[in-house]
């Protein structure tokens, strides 16, 4: 008999008929009703046994985690807490699980346990929901960029060039470690590498999207995207996966009006699909917030916080109003945060956007950015100082997009190069598109995992990817 996944059968509730249901044990009591998850919704089936009627051997055999084929009727649920539950006329175990040595026992985990274990985190209520959301919240990226005339760009993952020009990348040779082949000066010799020249994991698939937006029009990349900075924080992991659309003819504007439509778009649709997995978050959440004190705890629950933002337009202002607002601001005037606001042009710091944030309570576009903080691609603006970037601020994750217009003016961008000692010759390709049918064009790169934490309501990075990669940690 063909096995039916619990989902389906829970919506089409085929009563009276007799079906086959393959999953994990999530638990069994009083030797008649089991627990079964597979891992299609949050909702476990509930199994009865005639236990009378079993052998002792197979009974004992039925232990949490272990893995089961049950056949038999569906029934409406005589007991409460479930519309239905299967009554057991077939029962294979395919995999049994020892109850000791078992590490996930019926009980709760703590997130950073789960984290050792991450080869079975996926059987848990969090992690199953965290990843069904994942799921829905990438298929929703493809679904808003096919509907709106965009065409995804397979950008590559092995790079020569650094896009983001901030030297945090991870090296890519087969030069045997042992025996490094050196030229006459001293210097690692790479031309006898595997490409001849030196080679990284990609930063961002932006200089490559912005190639195929100035002959496709609009594009994007959602790919792995990896970053060898130190940063132990929470939000920070060494791979992770990006989302750059480019478009061909859009200013800043444009871009920011795209940025706040695409996270309403998928936000929105991600709340309808996910509902019983977001409700599941939403209590978990609630649940942890209990032992923060008040200030630290979230404004509003998880749904209703969703809900405000996908019907709530985003702040938007410039970098120097930002900094005006920061400024004068209480926790800077009491002298409360750990990077005083003092001079025009400094970068700004999460507990600076965090404020920002709070105090206008919505998500937050900044632009107009100091141009020596921001990348060499971004493009200037006729005062000579600030360029054309903007970075999207969420409520309880900080940064979660920057983006740009990208200076589409040959000299313009040949020059700061030179003043940023990037070498022309190495991005000769991306020079060449300023010089033959150049236009403006901008786009932005949105942190996937950033987006999965705020959608979920989790507070650490590493608990959004299934297999994390972390300073001094690449396990599983
Ligand atoms: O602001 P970033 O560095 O921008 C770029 O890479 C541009 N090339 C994007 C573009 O214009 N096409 O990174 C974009 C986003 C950040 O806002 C953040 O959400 C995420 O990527 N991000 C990280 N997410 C997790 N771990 C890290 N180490 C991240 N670094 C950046
Ligand atoms: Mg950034």
């Amino acid at each position: 008999m063909n096995s039916i996944s619990i989902v389906q059968l829970l919506s089409n509730a085929p009563i009276g008929e007799n079906v086959c249901v393959k999953g994990w044990v999530r638990h069994f009591r009083g030797n008649r009703f089991i627990a079964l998850s597979d891992g299609s919704t949050i909702k476990t089936l509930q199994i009865v046994l005639d236990f009378e009627n079993m052998e002792e051997d197979i009974l004992k055999q039925i232990t949490t985690g272990a893995c089961l084929s049950v056949e038999g009727e569906l029934i409406a649920s005589q007991g409460k807490g479930q519309a239905l539950e299967l009554n057991c006329t077939k029962l294979e175990v395919l995999g049994t699980c020892d109850a000791e040595s078992y590490p996930l026992q019926p009980k709760k985990h703590s997130l950073e346990f789960l984290r050792e274990k991450a080869h079975l985190r996926p059987r848990t209520n969090t992690f199953g929901a965290v990843l069904r959301v994942r799921h829905t919240l990438s298929f929703a990226v493809h679904q808003y960029f096919n509907t709106k005339g965009f065409f995804n760009l397979h950008t590559p993952i092995i790079t020569g060039s650094d896009a983001e020009g901030a030297g945090e990348m991870f090296g890519v040779s087969t030069l045997n470690k042992k025996d490094i082949p050196l030229t006459e000066n001293g210097e690692i010799d790479y031309s006898q590498d595997f490409f001849e020249k030196e080679t990284n994991l990609t930063v961002s698939g932006q200089l490559e999207a912005e190639l195929g937006a100035m002959g496709l029009g609009k594009v994007y990349t959602f790919g792995p995207t990896f970053r060898a900075e130190n940063s132990n924080t929470a939000r920070h992991l060494a791979e992770f996966w990006m989302i750059e659309p480019e478009v061909a003819f859009a200013d800043l504007d444009d871009n920011m009006d795209l940025a706040e439509d695409f996270m309403q778009n998928v936000i929105g649709y991600t709340l309808k699909a996910c509902k019983d997995d977001l409700e599941f978050l939403q209590n978990r959440l609630t649940d942890e917030e209990k032992s923060k004190p008040q200030n630290e705890r979230s404004d509003m629950p998880l749904l209703e916080k969703l809900e405000f933002v996908t019907s709530n337009n985003f702040k938007r202002l410039s970098y120097t109003e930002a900094f005006d607002v920061l400024r004068n601001s209480k926790p800077n005037k009491k002298k409360k945060f750990q990077y005083p606001i003092t001079e025009w042009g400094m970068d700004l710091q999460s507990e600076h956007e965090k404020h920002l944030v709070k105090h206008f309570g919505c998500p937050v576009i900044l632009y107009d950015y100091p141009a020596s903080i921001k990348a060499f691609y971004m493009r200037l603006n006729a005062d000579g100082k600030t360029v054309r970037a903007m970075d999207i601020l969420f409520p309880g994750i900080g940064e979660i997009v920057g983006g740009s217009q990208r200076e589409e003016r040959h000299d313009v961008l040949l020059q700061k190069m030179k003043d940023l000692n990037i070498d022309p010759e190495e991005l000769w390709w991306y020079l060449e598109t300023r010089k033959y049918g150049t236009c403006v064009h901008s786009g932005f790169g949105l942190g996937f995992e950033r987006l999965v934490l705020f959608v979920t309501g989790m507070q650490n990075i590493r608990d959004v990817i299934p297999f994390p990669r972390t300073p001094g940690n690449a396990d599983f």
